[in-house]
This record gives structure tokens, sequence and C-alpha cells, in this order.
């Protein structure tokens, strides 16, 4: 059921999963977006600002949720996801900060600011396309092992693999990354109508293969992936080398 597609190259993988997410807006008249983070999805943003640039790519009837945000963390920290998103795309792009949406990671009721959450997501009418990277760990969003495939948006402690990976925002000291983050649930995740999920260089070849290959189970929450209806992987030969 899951569709992978082999790029010649990372850079390749990203025009890809950026043409996919530019066909989904362009073919949905209230499209709402699953966002995510990380070094991998820059290009990806890159690419979707040089379609809104020269192609006429509107995003002004998307609403956007992104995957996660540490905790705490104020959204106009520059470390945070907040500002991220701001520089990666919502500032190069048509679309009212209104209309973007990420958990807030200062928020004083965390429990609440999930509900929130996903209370704001339902009523956007559900998520219709949700980009995905993965983390060291097999975490999407911030779902480290164990997390149910039932799990709901949420606070969770994050991996040391994880703060030591997302170190380089923070002085490069891993310490320094917050302990603590809200997520999206897998359940929440698996909600979404689609699923894209792209994962590029050789680093990743071991947890692309556990997630795809191996056993489905809540330790590595990319497996989870597998028993969704519309799933779409994007890799490049690094990151596919062990399947
Ligand atoms: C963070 C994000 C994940 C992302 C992962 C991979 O942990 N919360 O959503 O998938 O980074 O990041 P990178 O693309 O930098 O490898």
């Amino acid at each position: 059921r899951m569709e992978i597609i082999l790029a010649p190259d990372a850079a390749s993988a990203c025009c890809e999963a950026a043409a996919r997410i530019a066909a989904h807006v362009r073919a949905t008249p209230e499209p709402v977006l699953g966002l995510a983070t990380g070094r991998t999805m820059e290009a990806i943003y890159r690419a979707l600002v040089g379609l809104h640039r020269d192609e006429g790519l509107s995003f002004a009837r998307c609403r956007t949720f992104n995957l996660d945000e540490y905790h705490p963390i104020a959204p106009d920290d520059p470390r945070s996801y907040h500002a991220y998103m701001r520089a990666a795309l919502f500032r190069h792009v048509d679309i009212a900060p209104e209309r973007t949406r990420l958990p807030d990671g200062a928020a004083a009721d965390p429990a609440g600011e999930c509900r929130a959450y996903e209370e704001a997501i339902r009523a956007a009418g559900g998520i219709g396309l949700q980009l995905l990277g993965i983390g060291l760990t097999g975490h999407i969003g911030f779902n480290e092992p164990p997390s149910d495939f039932a799990s709901r948006t949420r606070l969770v402690e994050l991996d040391e693999t994880t703060r030591r990976q997302n170190a380089d925002l923070f002085d490069n000291r891993w310490q320094n990354v917050p302990r603590q983050a809200l997520t999206m649930g897998v359940g929440t995740i698996m909600e979404a109508r689609r699923l894209l999920l792209v994962a590029t260089g050789a680093a990743k070849a071991r947890i692309v293969r556990d997630a795809l290959e191996g056993p489905v189970t809540p330790m590595v929450s990319a497996s989870a992936l597998r028993l969704h209806p519309a799933c779409t992987v994007v890799l490049d030969p690094e990151a596919a080398e062990l399947l």
C-alpha cells in the first residue's frame, strides 16, 4: 500500500516532495497542510518558495498545522520551530499568519494547549496532506519510542539521541536543547488523509530500513506509517541503501 519513490539524489527527493505538496495545494479548494521541521525540510520549503515566486503557487487558501515545538520555548525565540517556519516558508509566501499554527511551547497549561491543538485541527476539517521527516530514534513529529499508535497531541520527553541530533541550533551543546516538546501523537498523524515522508542521507539508512521493513511496533513510531492507506515515502539513494 505504501508508495516508495527512489529519487536520484537528495535535491531531487526534496523537489519531488515539493511538487507533490504543490499539486495538492492546487487541486484542493481549502488545503489543510501538516508541516514538519528539521534540516531535510529546508530544501523542500526552498522549492515551495521558488514555486510561489516563479509559478504563482498560492498558499492564501491554506491552513497549516506543524507537527511539534520544543517545550519550554517562546514562539519568538530564534531557535523555536515557530521561528524556523517563519524563516523557511511563511514570510516568503502569501499565507496570513493567523492561518498558520504550531503548538505553543510557552503555554502555561501544556495539556490544555494540546487539547486546543487537536480541536483546531478538527475544526479545520482534519489534515489533508501531512509532511514528515524521520528522527534517528524512528520518531515522526517528536514521538519518541515507545509511542502508542493511538497517542494524541501531548507533552513528551525527548531522547538524548534526539537532543544531540538537534543541537546545532543550540550552540552545538545538546544539553541546551529543551528536554521536552509538544507533539502531535502518532494517532493524530495517522488521521491525516495523505502522508508524505521524506528521508535523505546515509545517517537515515538504518532507521528507514527499521521503519519500512522491521516489525510494526510502537518502538519505531514511523513503522505505523505502513498501516496508513495513503502514505508516500521519498528517499535518496543513501537513505534507501539498506532496503
Ligand atoms: C526533528 C523534528 C522531526 C524531524 C527530525 C529530523 O526531530 N521534530 O519532525 O523529522 O527532526 O530532522 P532532520 O531532517 O534534521 O534529520
